[in-house]
């Protein structure tokens, strides 16, 4: 069934657990963290970014489509939710589609115009009922503008949640986007402090790299959604590589994608489960 983000991110929160967001590629990656959810039994949040809808040449319209009906045919909750948009045209389109929550990213500018930017964006969004993640602190990793090692400051995240009025705050503790390692160490104790500090649901971006005890610690600490995409790639890349390596005369896509995609389900129940794992004390 259908549902919010907002809504199960806010229910998480509010009982000191997390609920996982998988990022959106294919149509086979909808499906696999789709089935995952359901074999699991635990909601998630299926997130397209405007990478991914770069990728499809600009088409939103389609992947939403593809990815809801996906959604909206499972036996659990299963959320919708545009990540990293810059482009507010895209966000615009988004939620002029049915979108009901999105994570505005102007990270990358300096913390006066990132209010600024955040701010107006919120209001807007909030006009239409749309829920808000914002960005502080940027995680790095993504399209090489990143400082390594940047961290949020708690002083200044409160700060930035009471200028903008966003939903939920992503925040720099120490993972990277796009690790093909599980080699990130997260600041713990930060993430404690963050979290008493803001008031609102955090968001633990780049999780891909995080090892599966440092995600359930995270939750513990106070993180309410965890996002990953990298993870789900790396299990489609290599079942693909699999098939290829051993089969040199296949031709049908749907052989390999098969594979890719059972890959993915077994990567995303695997995951589904450490976050919710995290729950119990
Ligand atoms: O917004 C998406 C996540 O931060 C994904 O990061 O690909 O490193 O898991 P990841
Ligand atoms: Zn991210």
């Amino acid at each position: 069934t259908a549902t919010t983000a907002a809504s199960l991110v806010r229910a998480a929160h509010a009982t000191g657990r997390a609920v996982a967001a998988f990022n959106v590629i294919t149509l086979e990656h909808a499906e696999a963290v789709t089935a995952a959810a359901e074999r699991t039994g635990l909601p998630v949040i299926l997130q397209i970014s405007e990478n991914a809808v770069r990728f499809h040449e600009g088409r939103l319209d389609g992947v939403l489509a593809g990815t809801a009906a996906v959604a909206a045919a499972s036996d659990v909750p299963v959320a919708l939710h545009l990540d990293h948009v810059a482009d507010e045209a895209l966000l615009r389109t988004g939620v002029a589609a049915g979108v009901t929550s999105v994570m505005f990213d102007a990270s990358a500018l300096p913390y006066e115009e990132n209010v600024r930017a955040t701010a107006q964006v919120t209001a807007w969004a909030h006009s239409r009922g749309v829920w808000v993640e914002a960005e502080l602190g940027e995680v790095g990793g993504k399209d090489g503008a990143h400082a390594p090692g940047v961290r949020t400051d708690p002083a200044e995240a409160a700060a930035f949640v009471e200028a903008t009025g966003v939903d939920s705050l992503a925040v720099a503790v120490g993972s990277s986007h796009a690790m093909t390692e599980r080699t990130a160490r997260l600041d713990h104790a930060l993430i404690a402090r963050l979290s008493a500090a803001v008031g609102v649901p955090l968001v633990l971006h780049g999780s891909s790299g995080v090892p599966d005890t440092e995600l359930r610690q995270a939750v513990a600490a106070g993180m309410a959604k965890i996002n990953i995409g990298t993870a789900l790639n790396i299990a489609f890349t290599t079942a693909v590589r699999e098939h290829l390596a051993a089969d040199a005369a296949v031709v049908d896509p749907r052989r390999y994608l098969r594979q890719a995609r059972a890959a993915m389900e077994a990567t995303a129940a695997h995951l589904l489960r450490v976050v919710a794992e995290a729950q119990e004390p």
